[in-house]
């Protein structure tokens, strides 16, 4: 069967890859080869056996050669007097045509040929001729008419097509993950995540860092999700927690001297899930040594426009823009603005103080704030129903009590409310707002959190109802200047923004012990179209600063030297001054890929109840393993 061809695709360039015997490669994207398509199929110059090409690989230029082509079955068509196969593999679709005038033995298997069956097919590559030419496929010129057909393997009937009319629903595409993985689009964002990987490598390779693995058995690190802990056969009674990140780790290596380190890392974290957010996750996690907040979003900076570049073909301005936490806050609700479209929040607080209207009034008596947003000509775009209910739904699910809203027209404000405004206050709010006739004025009346969690939600619900962006378009930014530390009024404790091992503003250490619901961390986040994708900060890398900032969060001496007594220790032996950052390796991809579902650019994702429905996992397990891992299990039935 598998004859040996002697095209040229046997001595394929090389340029990477295996193959030595290189001789010029005379296939139709030679020089510009896309890896995506084309496999090195020969390892030291000798062909592989069991295909020459790949399934999106053969071109009208390979005319009349000899081929073997490998793959599953993606659809058949029994044309009475001709079989046609569409034959998929990972890099295209190219049909194959079993003829009644060849041999009937290969004609009659090839009729018994059922989806997602693995075959092998060895023909010529034949025109399809004026007329039957596929524009949609880039294999679309031609067909292999089979001359030998050898069935690898038969499939099931299979619970869905890889590349069928419509996708089934998820559970089903996880429970049968080796066949959701067959689909195309699957298969892109696998590639996607390969070609970000590689880039950053790259990046970090020209830059001197080092990959550095560390350990997935650990303890607890300062994250602040819940762990994922694993108990100790060895020591009675003792776990090890997963990581949740290689924090500590990686400070450690600055003091060790390792003063670039980067590496792809798993890490682990038992909170609620979301689109976003998956148990298991990858950060490409950097640290520096040497280094002052600068340095550290110029060379996170180069990062982003590598990854553009590589998987986008863009060319993006850098410095990335930076705005401030206080900034971000003010005029978008949120630390994550989408930056795709500008619809800014205004605030009318001082307008509305003297009305008539008493829930703005008394907000503003209060201490609250009345704020809004100006939607350009959306004047009639919501009815009073979509505004009563779904709007004010929206933003009643994150605090606020209500929304009031108004049309602009003939310069005064209208709706069932506006006779609470006089003349005066109406101008004054088209004014602040920057209204226009035909433009909706939405507002939010509440304490300064509410109406920034609302509005923002509301903000990013209209610029996607009103297709205020290009959603193919990815805008990144910086938010530096963090507060270091947030209040916690139920537990009546300030906790850490980030976390504790963040350096204080240069400009803020004195308030540490006066205000420090003011000072700022040397912190950054990483923002692209609402998503955060990177968090980092310089480090605190001087114990006694350390201990105040500890003092501060209520982490008491005996606590810190527990929970974190190996970082501190190293800290006091010849700490360098370090930062570092960590890119949340899954929702660039998920970015990169325009999803906005993590699972799709993960190839064994969990669910959203963190179980994996391939596995069935998490599972019992044997009352023996139990036992050697002095476990014994109280659950009421
Ligand atoms: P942080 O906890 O902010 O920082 O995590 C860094 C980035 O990782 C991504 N990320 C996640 N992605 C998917 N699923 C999750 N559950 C998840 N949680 C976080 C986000 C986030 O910005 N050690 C610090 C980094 C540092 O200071 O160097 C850390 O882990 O994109
Ligand atoms: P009410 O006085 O409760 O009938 O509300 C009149 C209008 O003001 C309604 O459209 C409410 O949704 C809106 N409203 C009520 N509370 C708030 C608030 N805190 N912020 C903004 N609008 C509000």
């Amino acid at each position: 069967m598998h004859p040996r061809n002697p095209a040229p695709h046997g001595e394929h360039c090389g340029a990477r890859g295996v193959s030595y015997n290189v001789r010029p490669c005379d296939c139709p994207e030679n020089g510009r080869r896309n890896p995506a398509v084309h496999a090195h199929l020969t390892y030291s110059g000798t062909p592989f056996v069991l295909r020459t090409h790949t399934c999106g690989e053969l071109r009208a230029q390979q005319l009349d050669s000899h081929v073997t082509l490998s793959g599953w079955v993606d659809k058949y068509r029994d044309h009475g007097g001709v079989v046609f196969i569409d034959l998929r593999d990972r890099y295209g679709i190219t049909q194959v045509s079993f003829k009644l005038d060849n041999v009937s033995e290969i004609q009659q298997q090839a009729q018994e040929l059922r989806h997602e069956d693995v075959i092998q097919v060895a023909g010529e590559v034949v025109s399809r001729g004026e007329g039957n030419i596929n524009p949609k496929l880039p294999t679309g010129e031609i067909e292999v008419r089979a001359r030998e057909l050898t069935v690898l393997n038969k499939s099931r009937t299979p619970p869905f097509e890889p590349n069928g009319e419509s996708l089934p629903n998820e559970e089903l595409r996880l429970q049968y993950r080796f066949i959701d993985l067959r689909r195309r689009e699957i298969q892109q964002n696998l590639r996607l995540r390969h070609q970000v990987c590689k880039t950053a490598r790259n990046y970090f390779d020209q830059l001197g860092f080092l990959e550095i693995e560390t350990p997935i058995l650990g303890r607890s690190t300062p994250e602040g999700a819940r762990d994922y802990l694993v108990p100790s056969r060895v020591h009675e009674g003792a776990f090890y927690a997963l990581p949740q990140s290689p924090q500590l780790f990686k400070q450690i290596l600055m003091v060790a001297g390792y003063d670039r380190y980067y590496q792809i890392a798993r890490c682990f974290r038992d909170e609620d899930l979301r689109a976003d957010r998956q148990p298991e996750f990858s950060q490409i996690d950097i640290e520096m040594a040497f280094v002052e907040f600068d340095d550290m979003l110029g060379v996170i900076d180069g990062l982003v426009a590598a990854m553009a570049k590589e998987v986008r073909g863009e060319e993006i301005t850098l410095p990335l823009p930076r705005y401030t936490h206080a900034e971000v806050m003010e005029k978008y609700g949120t630390d994550k603005p989408d930056l795709r479209f500008d619809l800014p929040i205004a605030e009318i607080s001082d307008l509305v103080a003297e009305s008539g209207f008493g829930v703005f009034k008394n907000t503003v008596a209060g201490g609250g704030h009345v704020r809004g947003l100006c939607l350009k000509g959306a004047a009639d775009k919501y009815s009073r129903r979509i505004l009563d209910n779904d709007l004010k739904g929206l933003v009643g699910d994150h605090g606020a009590k209500g929304l009031a809203y108004f049309k602009v027209a003939g310069g005064k404000l209208e709706s069932s409310i506006a006779k609470f405004f006089n003349e005066d206050e109406q101008r004054a709010i088209i004014e602040r707002m920057q209204g226009e006739d035909g433009d909706l004025l939405v507002f939010v009346a509440d304490i300064w959190k509410v109406s920034c969690a609302a509005l923002a939600a509301l903000r990013n619900f209209l610029g996607k109802d009103l297709e205020l962006y290009d959603p193919a378009e990815m805008q990144t930014c910086w938010v530096v200047d963090f507060p270091l530390v947030t209040r916690n009024e139920d537990e009546n404790r300030w906790d850490a923004e980030h976390h504790m091992f963040c350096s204080v503003h240069p400009d803020d250490v004195e308030l540490l012990k006066t205000d420090p619901g003011k000072v700022r961390a040397q912190s950054y986040d990483l923002v692209c179209n609402g998503y955060e994708a990177a968090s980092g900060s310089i480090r605190i890398h001087n114990p006694a600063v350390q201990q105040q900032v500890f003092d501060l969060l209520n982490i008491s001496p005996e606590e810190a030297e527990q929970r974190f007594g190996f970082l501190l220790e190293a800290l006091r032996y010849g700490a360098p001054p370090h930062g570092g950052i960590a890119l949340g390796l899954d929702r660039w991809v998920m970015l990169f890929a325009g999803s906005d579902n993590i699972r799709d650019v993960i190839a064994f994702p969990k669910t959203q109840r963190a179980s994996d429905l391939m596995l069935g996992a998490p599972s019992d397990v044997d009352a023996r393993q139990l036992k050697d891992l002095h476990i014994k299990l109280d659950i009421e039935e």
